[in-house]
């Protein structure tokens, strides 16, 4: 079993008063902090006594990104979040700490990541990967084709719409036939409004009416897929000659959650859009729906129960408590991401990534070539003639608001 307990970059922790001498060797070090947090094996001394002892050490592997120190883990016991931290807290370098198979790795890197990492230095990847960022190990892919729906949270101007803005571009250069884009933009269309005009974005809804509109149009074009598949016997587009993905991005997805004040009216429509996005999370991803789900606050109420639990990807950027943290990721650490950008992958595994940084001009940049006249479908009415699914004969694919 491969379980990645936690890194956080050092010096973004308090400091404990207890730690050792800073010179004291790596090795030294970790006794210590075995013997401190009870991670000891017992072993019996001449006269039959049990005596605690640390981890057995199984040596070190230097390579030219990491040295990698090896220990058996005592039967019984488990990596736990204290003896993570008290590592973490314990050295002036980058550490990350996990177990694989029975043996604790406590893995030092020379250099943190980066507090920037310039866009254009993502390597390409095929298919409908995006660069979720780099880690100490090397770049994070995030593959749509494996797991369809993910949430991303994070406090304000820690990266999320940046985040975003990185996908839109990747996905565009990457898979401009066939990728299809639905934004909710709830920012009043300021940050993704300036790319509706691309042939690939079919929608990009800016207040809550429009919202759910585009969510309905969507529930809609999802229950005639859904029939359609059936006819067909297809179970997952995985596994069908259909090309087309349908990206759902929402932007701040708390401007969707009513309060005490909001008027009777609109709580109605906010609770259609949150019961059409719970349905699409949890229908959609085997018929090519690929829902982005962003917030600022996660809580019980801005991500709804069906989102979270159908949403395998989970991106974090830095939030203001733990417990936002173990609603967002389901574990504490996202409290103490150090600068924007960087953030916790959490799939079954977990990585510490710093997101590509993408500049607003160089997006539009790169994106103007798609942006054209011919549209994958008409906005103010009925679907154009193309095929949107790819598979030849199979209009019931084309996307349409009616
Ligand atoms: N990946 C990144 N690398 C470096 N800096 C970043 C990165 N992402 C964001 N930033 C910095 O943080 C700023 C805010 O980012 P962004 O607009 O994505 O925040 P946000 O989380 O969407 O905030 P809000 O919730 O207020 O919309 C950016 O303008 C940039 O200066
Ligand atoms: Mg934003």
């Amino acid at each position: 079993m491969f379980l990645e307990i936690a890194y956080v970059a050092a010096g973004s922790l308090a400091v404990s008063p207890f730690l050792p001498d800073k010179k004291m060797s790596h090795k030294k070090k970790l006794n210590i902090i075995f013997r401190r947090t009870g991670f000891m094996r017992e072993l019996r001394d001449l006269y039959g006594n049990l005596k605690p002892k640390p981890p057995r050490f199984n040596g070190v592997n230097k390579t030219d990104r990491y040295t990698d120190y090896i220990y058996s883990i005592p039967l019984g016991l488990t990596l736990s979040e204290n003896l993570d931290k008290s590592i973490i807290e314990a050295f002036d370098q980058p550490v990350k700490v996990t177990s694989v198979g029975g043996r604790l790795h406590i893995r030092f890197y020379p250099e943190d990541l980066p507090e920037k990492i310039p866009y254009v230095e993502v390597p390409k990847k095929s298919g409908w990967r995006i660069p979720v960022g780099a880690s100490l190990d090397g770049w994070i892919y995030h593959n749509f084709e494996k797991i369809p729906h993910m949430t991303v949270a994070g406090t304000t101007r820690f990266g999320k719409t940046v985040f975003l803005k990185t996908t839109l571009t990747y996905l565009t250069e990457n898979q401009s036939e066939d990728v299809r884009f639905h934004i909710i933009d709830m920012k009043g269309g300021l940050e993704f409004g300036p790319y509706e005009k691309m042939k690939q974005v079919v929608k990009v809804g800016s207040d809550v009416g429009e919202a759910a509109e585009l969510l309905e149009n969507i529930k809609k074009d999802i229950e005639r897929k859904m029939r359609y598949f059936k006819r067909k016997g297809y179970n997952n587009i995985v596994n069908t000659p259909i090309k087309t993905r349908n990206f759902i991005i929402v932007d701040e997805a708390a401007q969707l959650t009513p309060d005490k004040h909001t008027d009777p009216e609109v709580k109605k429509i906010m609770g259609k859009c949150q019961s059409n996005l719970s349905e699409i999370a949890r229908v959609s991803g085997a018929l090519g729906y690929r829902l982005i789900f962003c917030t600022q606050y996660p809580t019980g109420d801005t991500l709804p129960r069906q989102v979270k639990q159908n949403a395998d990807g989970k991106i974090s950027f830095r939030l203001p408590t733990g417990t936002a943290s173990r609603v967002a990721i389901d574990e504490n650490g996202a409290e103490y991401l150090p600068n924007p950008g960087r953030a916790i992958y959490r799939t079954h595994e977990r990585d510490i990534v710093q997101v590509p940084m993408l500049e607003d001009d160089e997006m539009k940049r790169r994106l103007k070539p798609f942006i054209t006249e011919e549209k994958a479908v008409v906005e103010s009415g009925r679907s154009s003639n193309k095929n949107v699914s790819g598979a030849e004969g199979d209009n019931i694919m084309e996307f349409g608001y009616d």
